[in-house]
């Protein structure tokens, strides 16, 4: 499906780590070169034509972001580097003035390192409790278990909508419901779902939600932080200095601006964030829908191939999602991607910065694949071929 249009498709390679990062259409490639060539000029700054071109089309972007995720209004839209950052200025600015010591955030043990560490790190400095809703036997949340999770205390629920390494998907919707009755807000981090599956935050009812260009056909560098405007409004920002501030005389006299950009300090990576508009058209004219349908297909056909090889485990063997993650015969997963790669095959084998995954699954390591849209059939042959030798493996794989 529409592989002419991804350059990196030229080479002679299967990629199956879209979960890392995706390729980049030529739309998208095509939309920074012309920002550099045509008019590069800084944005929000100037009083010239290639200035104000630069202000549309930077502006423009948020609106696109925004009716991407359904937000009620673009000053909901935050430009960041990426998801990490988008969790991290949400922690560090508004839940660090709002929670207190003693209150409780319930994330999981399949949370990806930037949905765990910023809370870890506020666990340290005001002394939160980080606590772990348990998951069900195929490493699912169940709203039961969220229900048993919820104490008095509990303050703040934070999930990945769909997970890094399980690549389970959240039930969002009914956990903002049943969050919101009790007064605790539901953050999500959405670095692998936005590029898979719809977004609605008004429907969803999130307070907050980060996602990542680079994990959905745009570049990397550029990143959104979705919160509701009271929230943010509420919230002071994480880095000062210039486009941000309306005036400054003195210490007492910093004036800042209104949302978006009290939280948008610096000169913007705005290459990064015309190239996110790029890659929002991209996916919009293929349709999220068919995107979904066709991945889970392609997810169900590579489960099909690999659960017959009998030295293969699955490990998230239901998952309604586009990754994959297996074991071969205990064999180390590093050797099986350095294997697969003498085939030309990328595949990301670790820990996938989710650390905690093994406490529930007993699997310190894995190897994932992921799909994306421009996956084919044909490439999981080859795939399922190249695995479905164990002496092969063992003979190639140092
Ligand atoms: N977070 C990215 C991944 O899961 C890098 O591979």
């Amino acid at each position: 499906m529409n592989r002419d249009d991804f350059p990196m498709l030229n080479q002679d390679i299967i990629y199956f780590d879209n979960g890392a990062t995706t390729f980049k259409p030529y739309s998208v490639i095509n939309s920074v070169k012309d920002y550099y060539e045509n008019y590069s000029a800084n944005a929000h700054r100037g009083d010239y034509d290639i200035s104000y071109k630069v202000d549309l089309a930077f502006e423009n972007v948020r609106e696109d972001v925004r009716k991407f995720i359904n937000a009620k209004e673009k000053e909901e839209i935050i430009f960041t580097s990426g998801t990490t950052m988008s969790m991290n200025i949400m922690v560090q600015t508004f839940f660090k003035k709002y929670l207190e010591h003693g209150d409780e955030v319930l994330i999981t043990q399949t949370e990806h390192a930037s949905n765990v560490l910023p809370w870890f790190n506020l666990a340290n400095e005001i002394g939160i409790n980080v606590k772990y809703i348990d998951l069900d036997q195929d490493y699912h949340v169940t709203i039961d278990n969220v229900l048993k999770a919820i104490t008095p205390n509990t303050k703040v629920i934070s999930l990945a909508y769909i997970t890094n390494v399980i690549g389970d998907v959240r039930p969002i919707k009914e956990i903002c419901k049943l969050a919101h009755e009790r007064n605790i807000f539901v953050c999500v981090d959405a670095a692998q779902a936005a590029a898979h599956t719809k977004i609605d935050v008004q429907n969803l009812d999130v307070d907050f939600l980060a996602l990542s260009a680079h994990k959905m056909y745009g570049p990397t560098g550029i990143g959104v932080l979705y919160g509701k405007k009271e929230l943010l409004n509420e919230a002071s920002p994480y880095m000062l200095g210039g486009g941000m501030n309306e005036s400054f005389d003195s210490v007492n006299e910093i004036v800042l601006k209104d949302l978006p950009y009290k939280f948008e300090a610096g000169t913007q990576n705005i290459a990064g964030v015309i190239g996110l508009g790029a890659a929002i058209k991209y996916i919009n004219n293929i349709g999220l829908d068919n995107i979904s349908l066709y991945e889970l297909n392609l997810r169900k056909y590579l489960i099909n191939k690999l659960e017959k090889i009998p030295y293969i485990d699955i490990i998230n063997y239901d998952a309604d999602s586009a990754i994959v993650s297996i074991n071969v015969d205990n064999i180390f997963p590093q050797d099986i991607a350095y294997y697969l790669n003498k085939y030309n095959v990328c595949v990301r084998a670790g820990n996938h910065c989710a650390k905690l995954v093994k406490n529930v699954t007993g699997v310190n390591n894995s190897v994932r694949l992921s799909l994306a849209f421009y996956n084919t059939e044909e490439e999981i042959d080859e795939v399922a071929n190249l695995l479905s030798d164990l002496n092969k493996i063992k003979e190639e794989m140092i």
